[in-house]
């Protein structure tokens, strides 16, 4: 299965859907586009992931909205995409790489802990702060974002 990695093209709709399944709000969505670079992912030129890459600090990167459409999850897609996010960061010289979760996200949890990330801190109440509807996701709220960071 060849998957390519690259820049969302200026003549490309961004994968609205897909950055969707990341982040329930279309407004916050379409704030991070405005300001980050988006990637996809594509097996035999179809879209099936995403992220979103935004300098927050000099030298440091913010993965935002990484995604995986639905039938293509499990099978080590979200990791390739979050190793092409340390690879691109490397090239570009920067030397932290940021990421945050909710506190029910255990999948998420799990998947960037095994890409080498360490938690620096939570954000308590960042989802009731900033979402109008609450969320719920392996029986628990999401109320607060889980910072955890990488350093090259
Ligand atoms: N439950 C348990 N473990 C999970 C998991 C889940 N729902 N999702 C990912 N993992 C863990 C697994 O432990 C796996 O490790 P392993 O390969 O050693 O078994 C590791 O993460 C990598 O899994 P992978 O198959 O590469 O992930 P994926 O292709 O399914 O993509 C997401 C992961 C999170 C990108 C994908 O599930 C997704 O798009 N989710 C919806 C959007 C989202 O929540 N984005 C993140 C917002 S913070």
């Amino acid at each position: 299965m060849d998957i390519e990695i690259r820049l969302l093209k200026a003549t490309e709709k961004p994968p609205l859907e897909l950055l969707l399944l990341a982040d329930p709000s279309e407004a916050i969505v379409r704030e991070y586009l405005s300001r980050g670079k988006c990637y996809v992912a594509a097996i035999s030129n179809e879209i099936i992931g995403a992220f979103v890459l935004l300098q927050t600090r000099p030298e440091t990167i913010e993965i935002i909205n990484i995604a995986v459409r639905e039938d293509c999850q499990g099978r080590g897609i979200g990791k390739k995409l979050v190793w092409n996010a340390i690879e691109k960061a490397k090239e570009e010289r920067i030397k932290t790489i940021e990421i945050g979760t909710g506190n029910s996200s255990i999948g998420q949890l799990l998947l960037y802990q095994k890409c080498g990330f360490r938690i620096t801190g939570i954000d308590r109440d960042f989802f009731i702060r900033h979402y109008d509807e609450e969320i719920y996701e392996n029986g628990i709220q999401c109320r607060d974002m889980i910072r955890l960071s990488f350093d090259i």
